[in-house]
């Protein structure tokens, strides 16, 4: 069944304009071992209404690159390179979130008001020691003109738009008297009570069970629709992918080794990483004790510098003599908005690929 057209439409203009521009930023950790680039110069764009995918191994620079667009950098972290141009609401010239001071009143405006980020283990923004309403409110306080009994309404509002029973009960309640899933449901209604324009989801579900999993996958797609925001969902599963995006990035070491729509990625893959990514996804029909592949080898040592190709020395396909010397920026165009970096890619195929 074709999509309606009034989705297409909406989807073939906001695929025109961006929301949030990221230009070969590069981020690099000051350790007394040495320099770790756990962020190598990435590009991407994030388009308004749309859920743009990041997937990766564990150590790959994802919830680094998140970090780094809110200016919450672990304290040696810095942003040494790149552009992060955000779209202003009404008019008026784009903000380099790279050049905000991580301490300044711009960037405290925008996170949480234009951009807002969920993690992996809710307690990670909530705290302890507050009961829920108190946070959802004060985040309200400080992004809108509200008083506090309005400010309570709305967080009582967002924790029933989340799912979350008996709201006006809960409001009161503190993070340990909740279930894991409820604590969730209100750190995302934390995120979204000012109504950002992105929602950076980091691994959102990875410690939730698999139906919880599920039930917040598509809350957040449903909010993304009901609210009219657009959403980074960064994870290591494909799996988590396919529930969610539009688009995908595939990062390794630092890089973007393939971006493309979400099925064009599935259809056909092109990187060998993404192609090991996607042997390592259980598939419905294969039976429980199906082999899983896996990708030999693991991800490096963030000291080490690999020559060439960062995932050359993991990949079967590569060719000696050319994968170990260049590194291949993402450029290979193998399809309409599907880019790799990969030199299988490149036209003319080396002599020595034959
Ligand atoms: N607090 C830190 N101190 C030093 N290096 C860090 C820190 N956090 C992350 N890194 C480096 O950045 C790399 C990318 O990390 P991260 O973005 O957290 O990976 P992931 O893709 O799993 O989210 C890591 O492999 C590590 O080398
Ligand atoms: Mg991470």
């Amino acid at each position: 069944m074709s999509t309606p057209s009034e989705n297409r439409i909406t989807a073939v203009n906001s695929r025109m304009e961006t929301l949030l521009d990221i230009r070969n930023l590069e981020v690099r950790f000051r350790l007394r071992e040495g320099i770790v680039r756990a962020v190598h110069g990435i590009n991407l764009r994030i388009a308004p209404n749309r859920t743009i995918g990041v997937v990766g191994e564990s150590g790959c620079g994802k919830s680094i690159t998140a970090k780094a667009m809110l200016q919450i950098l672990p304290s040696r972290g810095k942003i040494t390179a790149g552009e992060m141009l955000l779209a202003p609401r009404d008019g008026g010239p784009a903000t380099d979130l790279a050049k905000l001071h991580p301490k300044g009143p711009e960037i405290r405006r925008i996170r949480g008001g234009d951009i807002s980020m969920i993690f992996q283990e809710p307690m990670v923004s909530l705290s302890p020691v507050h009961t829920i309403g108190n946070q959802i409110t004060e985040s309200v306080l400080l992004h809108r003109p509200a008083s506090k009994p309005e400010a309570l309404d709305r967080a009582i509002e967002m924790l029933r738009l989340v799912g979350v029973p008996m709201p006006e009960k809960r409001v009161n309640a503190y993070p340990h008297e909740l279930s894991g899933g409820l604590r969730q449901r209100c750190m995302i209604a934390m995120a979204l009570v000012c109504r950002p324009r992105l929602l950076i989801a980091d691994e959102p579900t990875t410690a939730l069970d698999v139906t919880i999993q599920s039930q917040i996958l598509s809350l957040i797609r449903r909010l993304q629709r009901e609210l009219g925001m657009a959403v980074m969902m960064i994870t290591h599963d494909l799996g988590v992918i396919a529930e969610t995006s539009d688009d995908v990035a595939v990062m390794y070491l630092g890089r973007i080794v393939e971006q493309a729509p979400v099925k064009e990625l599935f259809r056909n893959p092109k990187h060998p990483y993404t192609q090991g990514l996607l042997d390592c996804i259980p598939r419905f029909g294969k039976g429980r004790d199906q082999k899983l592949t896996s990708i030999p080898g693991s991800v490096p040592d963030p000291f080490t510098t690999v020559p060439g190709c960062p995932f050359h020395p993991r990949c079967a396909k590569r060719i000696a003599g050319v994968c170990d010397r260049g590194v291949p920026p993402l450029l290979s165009k193998v399809g309409p908005e599907h880019r790799v970096a990969c030199v299988l890619y490149d036209a003319p195929r080396p002599e020595a690929a034959s």
